[in-house]
């Protein structure tokens, strides 16, 4: 597999050529901006299709040649794009089984984007034959350094294509219908299937509160994804095998199972919008470091950063500029978590179509002399300097457990309360690791957890097989476990395990989860611990300590003076549970305990909150999230970026970030 190797970090945009064909001067001053915008890297082509084949059959590329050449000329490398994330009239309106199929049985329409059937032989075929004529004209291109294939794949098709895809998934499956019958306790409302034929797919008009046909379609939709991503990328790796392929993924995607999908990459890219400007920054900064990590996790590799915006995004309600010294920040903290490369949308905002007011490097003035430009000037500048962090990984001890398949059946879950805050929960999780500064590792359940020196599995809720056994593995070799409220329910086809939650880590845990409380939105109960009282809320599991020792108790209703919080020593190591989903002081509180009795060594200690802290390599990233200026106590090294001596108490500025050498 080629990886994403470039000898440079990269620096550029989306840059849509195609939509500026009638306006050749733009093209000319593109190139003279990009050089000075310090751009050395292009993602050309996406949603071309219309400009590479204006009718069927015919493929108009010499436009594309040219741009690409005149990239080239001036030292500028390109992701060349497939355009299959968006296609022409004359397809949809020629082949309408192109077209996907909502869950009420109506196809739609011609438009938008990102809405094609992903099982259509013409949808397929169409596509392997752009991509063999582009590998082909292109393939050598000396400006093109790898593919982007599609964007940011999304969605479900319920066409009859896709039933009878589904149908054959399931028989893989389950083999049988009684197997079938029996995973997914059809008996209930008198269900069971008798005839393969009246499988379908969940549809708001039909079947959709059957757990198990649910996850099944679930993981049906990331595999038929996946697959179609294969069969995009088979005529590219055949014809270019130096190439690399990647899609761009997005922020905390719930429909598609993201560590199964990046088998199918040779390295994954993310496009990052956060809610800069939002109030909370710490919370944003951690919500944006956790993607991060996540897609390095997901193939433990650099990532690229496809996407990002300069200024503003133009979908939001309300879309806030990056404050001075934000976008700055901000294109560093990737690059802290395991980017090789910033990327924005867009080079030059659009004269029309609806998002022609999304920031990007060339406004609408046309020129260099504005803030955004001289932000990306600056970034540029520094990722020039950086240079040597290309390729290096942060090594992270603590891992946290974000398993798509458990939040599917965690967000299907009726009782004990609709919205289990899954998502929620992880993410004050991760806020609480990395306010102890260190690196982390974000994995789902499937992972090898014997690198790590700790692992928080917040809500895993959904045990697959042999999952218990190796997280009980774990902890007996000496690791040290985090679980939380809902843990060990259910098993993959989301049948409760008997015999007393937590399920099969009822040993490992050390503790029996006899009753769960619900907890309205605006409630809460309290837990005392370590002579500290905190808040908690949405659910508190009832739990009878075996083996485990109380470290923590809940203080009022029915359950006052009942244990809350658990440690079960177990071999050579511990298994934590906390039975509800407490505040962040509590979580900061219990934290600093886990990571002493761990091992785990922080970065940087007593970080001030707000404060991120990253190792790449042999660099530390210092970013100040906090609004405000801080003082934090640095270790001796040289600033990367202005060639300093630094180390000791120092004062980092709003928005200020460090990257220092050891
Ligand atoms: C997504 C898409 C882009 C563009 C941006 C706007 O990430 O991939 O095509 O729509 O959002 O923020
Ligand atoms: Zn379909």
């Amino acid at each position: 597999m080629p990886n994403l190797n470039l000898p440079f970090l990269g620096h550029g945009c989306d840059y849509n050529p195609d939509q500026w064909r009638a306006y050749p001067e733009i093209l000319n001053e593109d190139i003279r901006l990009m050089k000075l915008a310090n751009c050395n890297l292009m993602s050309v082509g996406i949603f071309a299709w219309t400009a590479l084949e204006p009718e069927e059959g015919r493929y108009d590329f010499d436009w594309l040649e040219n741009v690409l050449n005149r990239l080239h000329e001036a030292g500028i490398s390109a992701f060349l794009a497939t355009p299959s994330g968006a296609r022409p009239a004359w397809m949809s309106h020629r082949y309408p089984e192109v077209l996907r199929v909502r869950a009420d049985g109506l196809r739609n329409f011609h438009g938008e984007r990102h809405n094609h059937c992903f099982t259509s032989p013409v949808y397929r075929g169409f596509v392997n034959r752009m991509n063999t004529a582009l590998a082909e004209r292109f393939g050598k291109h000396p400006a093109v350094v790898g593919w982007h294939i599609s964007n940011e794949f999304s969605g479900e098709c319920h066409c009859e294509l896709c039933q009878a895809a589904f149908r054959d998934f399931l028989k893989a499956e389950y083999g049988t219908l009684e197997a079938l019958n029996a995973a997914w306790w059809t008996g209930f409302w008198s269900k069971p299937y008798t005839d393969w034929a009246q499988l379908h797919s969940p549809s708001p008009v039909g079947e959709n509160s059957l757990h198990g046909l649910n996850l099944a379609w679930h993981r049906f939709c990331t595999r038929q994804t996946t697959d179609f991503i294969r069969k995009e990328a088979e005529p590219l790796r055949r014809l270019t095998p130096h190439l690399p392929v990647t899609t761009n993924l997005m922020e905390l995607f719930g429909q598609l199972n993201y560590f199964e999908l990046a088998d199918a990459l040779d390295f994954t890219s993310y496009d990052s919008y956060p809610l800069w400007g939002n109030p909370d920054q710490e919370w944003v900064a951690a919500g944006a470091a956790f993607n991060y990590d996540l897609m390095r996790s997901l193939k433990q590799r650099p990532f690229a950063l496809m996407e990002s915006t300069p200024s503003q995004v133009s979908w939001k309600n309300v879309c806030k500029l990056k404050k001075p010294g934000v976008h700055f920040l901000s294109s560093m903290q990737a690059l802290a978590h395991g980017a090789d490369t910033v990327q924005y949308f867009q080079w030059r905002k659009g004269r029309g179509g609806c998002e022609k007011f999304h920031g990007a490097v060339v406004g609408h003035a046309g020129h260099e002399h504005t803030r955004t430009f001289r932000d990306v000037q600056s970034v540029g500048d520094a990722l020039l300097k950086l240079v040597d962090l290309r390729g290096a990984m942060p090594g992270a001890e603590v891992a946290l457990i974000c398993d798509t398949e458990n939040r599917w059946a965690l967000e299907d879950c009726q009782g004990p309360r609709r919205d289990l805050k899954y998502i929620d929960t992880v993410l004050e999780h991760y806020r609480a690791l990395s306010r102890r500064g260190v690196n982390i590792d974000i994995i789902d359940e499937t992972r090898d957890f014997s690198g790590y020196k700790l692992v928080a599995a917040p809500m895993l809720y959904m045990l697959r097989p042999g999952v218990a056994e190796r997280l009980t593995e774990y902890v007996k070799n000496g690791g040290t476990l985090v679980c939380t409220a809902m843990t060990g329910r259910v098993d993959r086809n989301d049948l409760c395990f008997l015999g007393g939650f937590p399920g099969p880590l009822r040993q490992t845990l050390g503790i029996w989860i006899e009753e769960v409380d619900a907890l309205y939105d605006d409630e809460t109960n309290d837990v005392e611990m370590g002579g500290q009282s905190y808040s908690c809320a949405t659910v508190c599991d009832l739990i009878h300590a075996e083996t485990a020792q109380v470290l923590g108790a809940y203080a009022s209703d029915f359950y006052a003076g009942e244990p809350c919080v658990t440690r079960n020593d177990f071999g050579g190591g511990a298994a934590y549970y906390i039975a509800t989903r407490p505040d962040a002081n509590c979580l900061d509180a219990f934290y600093k305990e886990v990571f002493d009795r761990a091992g785990v060594r922080p970065l940087i200690d007593d970080l001030p909150v707000g404060v991120q802290v990253t190792s790449r390599g042999d660099a530390l990233f210092v970013m100040n999230f906090t609004g405000a200026p801080v003082s934090v106590t640095l270790p001796a090294g040289t600033d990367m970026l202005t060639g300093e001596r630094v180390g000791g108490e120092t004062e980092l500025g709003i928005n200020g970030v460090k990257i220092i050498k050891f």
